[in-house]
């Protein structure tokens, strides 16, 4: 018997770099454009990804490194709860680009998930999303990822969220210390919290169509932060997130602006030709729209509050060469 699971996107709406450091706090959003897992019990091991051209078992292969890390991570974590893994096929589609190129949703981080979905799918152990967050957060730190895990928090809770980063170091140099169960099941001291905005809007998504290493930009620009960007990027975070809550649509377009405008300030790597058009667009109009992520190509945001801004904006895009990879409706 076959099992599915799926994995969402996700897009940084504020907090970028800035919850690269620890007890720091960004807002993110799950974007709905799914990676698929399909799994099932099999002769010999076997994965697929649909970003290759090859299949592989558990001999280790370059491609293959980040889904086999996985699967041996989950051979830990299962072994902890008296589960043996038995030989599956996996075959994960659904890679996150477009015409060839990646838009930058976080498909590294939405592969880790998915492999752990569809392992615990497989052998019937229910994951919570915090689990699901720590056991990828766990993937990646053992991989020497320099990200804030921001990403794999909002891909495994699967929605508009506040994340307040961990001391990763910390985590890290557990890993060769303690055993999983044990890293897994203590208190990391970050905070996720999803948020329920109370702000009828338009959520947009324009794609720059030029894609962007955010491992890359973040050593460019870590030693720019200094505790200036980190208090004032925090206040306007908070403040972001209180106003998406009551609905304050003056204060969310003022934190938004002002976030931006941190970024700006922080390197000219971020808001590239194609990011300042993104954001040069909203202009007049009764919306905000900014980069997200790390810049330097991939996705900008905005939120725009009336139909007529939405339509002038997205018209705008589409002359600067940007496309609308995404639109939701958010009512109260
Ligand atoms: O470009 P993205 O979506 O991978 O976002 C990167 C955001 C950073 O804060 C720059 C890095 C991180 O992992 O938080
Ligand atoms: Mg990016």
């Amino acid at each position: 018997m076959t099992k599915t699971v799926r994995t969402c996107g996700k897009l940084y709406l504020a907090g970028e770099y800035s919850v690269l450091t620890a007890g720091q706090g960004a807002i993110l959003k799950h974007i709905p454009i799914y990676m698929t897992g399909k799994i099932h019990f099999a002769e010999q091991y076997r994965l697929f990804s649909d970003m290759f051209d090859h299949a592989v078992d558990l001999t280790p292969d370059d491609d293959y490194s980040l889904i086999q890390e996985t699967v041996a991570v989950m051979d830990e974590f299962l072994q902890s709860q008296s589960i043996s893994l038995s030989p599956f096929s996996l075959t994960i589609t659904g890679k996150m680009e477009r015409d060839g190129k990646k838009i930058g949703l976080g498909s590294s981080g939405s592969v880790v998930v998915v492999t752990i979905r569809a392992i615990a799918s497989l052998f019937d152990v229910p994951l919570s999303a915090d689990e699901t967050f720590k056991l990828a957060a766990y993937v990646l730190l053992k991989r020497g990822d320099n990200g804030s895990m921001g990403d794999v928090a909002c891909i495994a809770y699967e929605d508009l969220i506040y994340y307040q980063s961990f001391n990763r170091k910390k985590i890290a140099e557990q890993i060769n210390e303690l055993p999983l169960e044990k890293i897994v099941t203590q208190d990391w001291g970050y905070i996720i919290r999803t948020i329920h905005p109370q702000l009828p809007c338009d959520f947009l998504v324009g794609w720059t169509r030029e894609p962007a290493i955010s491992s890359v930009l973040i050593n460019q620009v870590k030693a720019k932060i200094s505790s200036i960007f980190l208090t004032q990027t925090q206040e306007e975070v908070l403040r972001l997130e209180k106003a998406l809550l009551v609905g304050e649509k003056e204060i969310v377009k003022q934190s938004l602006e002002k976030v931006s405008c941190l970024l700006l300030q922080l390197s000219p790597a971020i808001y590239n030709e194609k990011l300042r058009a993104l954001k040069r667009s909203s202009r007049g109009l009764d919306c905000m729209a900014k980069s997200s992520g790390a810049g330097g190509g991939d996705c900008g945001i905005a939120l725009s509050f009336d139909s007529e801004a939405s339509q002038i904006l997205v018209e705008r895009w589409q002359a600067a060469g940007i496309e609308v990879l995404y639109k939701e409706r958010w009512d109260r």
